[in-house]
């Protein structure tokens, strides 16, 4: 943890770098981070507000209507793979409720929503020469009817973490080049039947986690732990197919749809602990560019980032290998792949601080070991929800920074942000969600502000749904979902009030209004909470769960091993010295 590195040691580091932090890095200043106060003001007329959702995680539906299975389908009924053993199978019901959750949508006076298109409902063995599932198709049809009819821009993701199985038990799904085929075969069949109206799609939503979640760790679909390789190769067939994709589009659909073809990248935020030791700024940047670089650099500069092909390069060649485990673009490849982003979705919800660690290269290879730093986190940080989410709002500006300036200031869509709550709580009362979204919307609009090219806005998300490895154990939704409920009841948590609040505005009026919209948001949801109580439970009384949300007991505890912990052993150290100074004594 942050506080407990040697204060000594950092202030050393200070004097020591002075000079060289001078040279740092010319375009992105990452020797400053100036935070400033809350800013009020608004939006640029016209910027959009969206919430979002992804198909395996909220249609349910699993094996109706002709559907075909994919690789979360198989991941999710395995035994010991998602928290208590749950499953995406009917999750919010959302095929179902297409009418009733366009009518949220409407209410929260939403621009935009985005979601994802379910590759093997539409093709179910994921290869379109096989079949064309009408039935699919037509549901889609339904939903961005329905959407448009109530004024609400469809933002359409195709590849939200389900492959078709056939792929995966077939190739070897994103380990194998010919993905890039197919995955363009299903990208044109959507473009034919739906860019008449969609004119907002996303290639791949996070082909980050895709990459080091499904291929290296394990932790999701298909559950792969190739490590040092597979991410890699995952990386290099989805960065391939997007680019496959977006010429397909350029060429063949262009001129008539007019849309926009982008991709959704995720990043984390990685900030240097020390901003005036050059080692630490090198490991944060190595950071980001392992993490948002590994895919915008292709897309915008056509290679992947130089500190990527260094260190890999490096420590393939330390462990004998004749070649670099990051495979490489030929020149065609890398001037077909730049320039294929018309747009860029960030989805970013957190910060680490980052120091440098080295990993000896004979001790095994992982992506994670490649990178040579060392994540760490301030315990000041809240931590209301998923265990790796700090609400860290400055980080969220940094990062926006940093795109502007790396990749030629693009246009942006924020395609994900939000903050979840922990376990099965049935609190409506989110103030912590609303503190999350008022802080990082804020930043947000600092960074346009800052010149950042940001569009839109995507709060994530819309519903409670499934959440991948977590299962339903984890809730980000401005809607809470009752899945105990074989209905599936949708319920309003206090964000939702405050979000309309922010879109109605375009932004942050005033103080005095600004904190009158909490106050309001807070009322109405205490009675929503009843009411979700007495669907609930016969007996009032439980419907509290949620005082596991635990910030003052984790704050406590975290006390406890900072404070506590050294003392203790100090007084102990001083005891045990005590007493043997006595026995000694006693002896003479
Ligand atoms: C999940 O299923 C496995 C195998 O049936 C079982 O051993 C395990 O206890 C289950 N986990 C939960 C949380 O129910
Ligand atoms: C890709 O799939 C083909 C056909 O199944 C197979 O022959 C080939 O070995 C696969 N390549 C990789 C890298 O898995």
């Amino acid at each position: 943890m942050l506080t407990m590195l040697p204060r000594c040691v950092l202030t050393l580091c200070h004097v020591l770098v002075l000079v060289l932090c001078l040279s740092a890095a010319e375009d992105f200043d990452w020797t400053k981070n100036d935070r400033g106060s809350f800013y009020y003001g608004s939006f640029p007329t016209g910027f959009s507000w969206g919430a979002g959702s992804s198909a395996y995680q909220t249609e349910g539906a699993w094996d109706k209507d002709g559907k075909g299975i994919s690789i979360w389908d198989v991941f999710s009924h395995k035994k010991g793979k998602v928290a208590f053993n749950d499953t995406g199978d009917s999750s919010c019901d959302g095929y179902y409720k297409v009418k009733e959750d366009i009518a949220l949508m409407k209410d929260l006076k939403l621009n935009h929503y985005r979601f994802s298109i379910s590759w093997p409902r539409i093709i179910p063995t994921g290869i379109k020469s096989d079949h064309i599932n009408e039935r699919g198709l037509k549901y889609y049809d339904n939903l961005i009817d329905l959407l448009l009819e109530n004024k609400i821009t469809p933002i359409v993701t195709l590849y939200h973490w389900d492959l078709p199985q056939v792929l995966q038990e077939k190739y070897g799904g994103w380990q194998n080049i010919s993905m890039v085929n197919y995955f363009n075969d299903y990208a044109n069949l959507c473009f034919e039947r739906f860019g008449n109206r969609v004119k907002y799609w996303i290639t791949f939503n996070n082909p980050w986690s895709i990459a080091v979640e499904g291929y290296e760790t394990g932790e999701h679909a298909p559950g792969l732990r190739l490590k040092g390789t597979g991410a890699y190769r995952a990386a290099h067939n989805m960065i391939k197919a997007h680019a496959k994709v977006w010429h397909t589009y350029d060429t063949q659909w262009r001129n008539k749809q007019k849309g926009f073809i982008g991709i959704s990248l995720s990043g984390d935020w990685g900030e240097p602990v020390d901003l005036t030791n050059q080692k630490d700024i090198e490991a944060a940047e190595r950071y980001v560019q392992f993490y948002l670089g590994w895919f915008a650099t292709p897309l915008f500069h056509g290679d992947y980032p130089q500190v990527m092909k260094d260190y890999i390069g490096r420590k393939s060649a330390q462990q004998g290998l004749g070649s670099s485990r990051l495979p490489t673009f030929s020149p065609q490849e890398k001037s077909y792949i730049k320039g294929t982003c018309d747009f860029l979705g960030i989805g970013h919800f957190t910060t680490r601080y980052i120091t440098q660690k080295n990993f000896p290269a004979n001790r095994g290879n992982s992506y994670f070991t490649d990178r040579d730093l060392a994540e760490l986190v301030d315990p000041r940080w809240p931590d209301p929800g998923s265990e790796w989410l700090y609400s860290v709002p400055w980080g969220f500006r940094r990062l926006l920074n940093f795109v502007k300036t790396q990749y030629g200031n693009p246009m942006i869509y924020i395609t994900e942000n939000g903050v979840s709550e922990k376990m099965m709580c049935t609190e409506l009362c989110d103030d912590w969600r609303i503190q999350y979204y008022k802080d990082y919307i804020n930043e947000m609009l600092k960074a346009i502000k800052d010149g950042v090219n940001v569009k839109g806005y995507t709060a994530w998300s819309l519903l409670d749904k499934f959440e991948w490895d977590e299962g339903y154990s984890e809730r980000f939704g401005l809607y809470y979902v009752d899945f105990r409920n074989k209905n599936k009841p949708r319920y309003p948590k206090a964000s939702v009030h405050y979000y309309k609040r922010i879109i109605s505005s375009n932004g942050f009026p005033n103080q005095r209004e600004v904190e009158s919209w909490k106050r309001k948001a807070t009322e109405t949801c205490s009675s929503s909470n009843q009411l979700l109580a007495a669907g609930q439970y016969s007996s009032a009384q439980a419907f509290r769960l949620c005082l596991c949300v635990s910030d003052p007991l984790t704050s406590h505890m975290e006390m406890v091993t900072e404070i506590v912990v050294p003392t203790v052993c100090t007084l102990c150290i001083l005891l045990s010295a005590v007493f043997l100074m006595f026995l000694l004594r006693r002896r003479n």
